[in-house]
């Protein structure tokens, strides 16, 4: 499977929360759902972790502006439609109202220096 290059190491920042949108133009020829892809990606523990910007509640993207989103005291990501809370290791819901529901995980890995993700 093709991975698409998103970012350089170094601009992906442990506990930020980027927000990536991939073109029409670079997903795979068979990807079915033809619309841009959008994309939250952190660094936690020094692992990159990768999400599809869909809020399991109702379907909305998480972020409160273009790549600006919400975190509780503890740096947990917080929807801003409902207050969703999700913890950044699996993406999990651990407050509001999907609770223990998941953000969909997006396959990603980082090899010389670059971060690149898996969108099938
Ligand atoms: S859409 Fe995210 S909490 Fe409702």
């Amino acid at each position: 499977m093709p991975y698409l290059f998103l970012c350089d190491s170094h601009t992906l920042t442990e506990g930020h929360y980027h927000e990536f949108r991939i073109p029409l133009s670079d997903l795979p020829a068979d990807w079915a759902d033809l619309r841009p892809v959008d994309l939250i990606v952190t660094r936690h523990q020094g692992k990159p972790k990768a999400w599809f910007n869909v809020c399991p509640h109702q379907g909305r993207p998480l972020n409160i502006a273009p790549n600006r989103f919400l975190t509780d005291e503890n740096n947990q990501l917080v929807c801003c439609v409902h207050g969703a809370v999700f913890e950044p290791n699996q993406g999990q819901c651990v407050s509001g109202p999907c609770l223990n529901a998941h953000l969909k995980a997006v396959k990603i890995r980082e090899d010389n220096g670059q971060v690149s993700v898996q969108l099938s």
